[in-house]
């Protein structure tokens, strides 16, 4: 199955510097066949990184957007906006959902319009360090996925990438253990199974998000049921994001080898 490394830039890097770092990714950047990479710039530097980019080397993700299409909502940007300007939108990011306040019906209806708009919504799920202490993490997973795709009808589900990113682990420098993905995972898909079947709980690509670098990237990806990352700080280090997609790489190669 093909593997995704997503790079989520967050709030750094100005247009001028985010074209800057583009060029030097841009230099190492491997073009692989089984890696889809994707970079989620600030909604500013959109535009003319899409310009920029070589698209069979990258695509262009966007960080949230608004859930109407347009009208009178100041200083939003909707998914119809970004159409032909990014390929993917990451919604329910946990900073969008614990900064912002963002809950699962507006997380939906967001889910909702980027489908509406041809866009592939990167559903961000996980459950923080109050609610992993409590031994909460299968119920606020269940309650992230059902919450955010309880409208997706089933001819869409196939579009749709969630993103398991426990929210101790982002920016923390800690992981979960390999099992305890595996185990996130498992819930997940059962979730989404539940809802689609399982033929297509198989086939919804579940990703990490939360603390991953270049040295537990290999670690992470190997996990079963893992196709692929979002990647927050190390994602602005080019070495780091192309190692990251080259490993990406490997591990997809060795898949299709062993499935063979
Ligand atoms: P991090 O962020 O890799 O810096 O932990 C991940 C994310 O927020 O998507």
């Amino acid at each position: 199955m093909k593997k995704f490394i997503i790079g989520n830039w967050k709030m750094n890097l100005n247009v001028h510097e985010a074209s800057l770092f583009v060029m030097k990714l841009a230099e190492g950047l491997p073009i692989k066949r089984d890696v889809e990479t994707v970079i989620c710039p600030s909604f500013i530097a959109l535009q003319p990184l899409s310009l920029q980019i070589n698209h069979r080397q990258m695509k262009l993700g966007a960080q949230d957007c608004y859930w109407r299409d347009s009208g009178a909502f100041t200083g939003e940007i909707s998914a119809t906006q970004l159409r032909g300007l990014a390929q993917y939108i990451l919604i329910g990011h946990s900073e969008r959902r614990h900064i912002f306040g963002e809950d699962d019906r507006e997380i939906r209806f967001k889910v909702q319009a980027a489908l509406r708009n041809s866009l592939t919504p990167v559903l961000c799920v996980g459950e923080t360090e109050f609610e992993y202490d409590e031994g909460d993490t299968l119920h606020v997973l269940n309650d992230h996925v059902a919450g955010g795709l309880l409208n997706v009808g089933s001819d869409q589900i196939q579009d749709v990438i969630i993103a398991y990113e426990p929210v101790w682990a982002i920016g923390s420098g800690r992981t979960p253990k390999p099992e305890e993905i595996e185990q996130a995972v498992k819930i997940i898909r059962t979730q989404i199974a539940h809802m689609f079947g399982k033929n297509v709980a198989k086939n919804v690509p579940v990703l990490y998000g939360g603390s991953v670098n270049l040295t537990n990237a290999r670690t992470i990806l190997s996990v079963r049921g893992i196709d692929g990352l979002l990647v927050g700080g190390a994602s602005l280090i080019a070495p780091e994001f192309v190692g990251m997609v080259e490993i990406a790489g490997e591990i997809a190669k060795q898949e299709e080898i062993k499935n063979e």
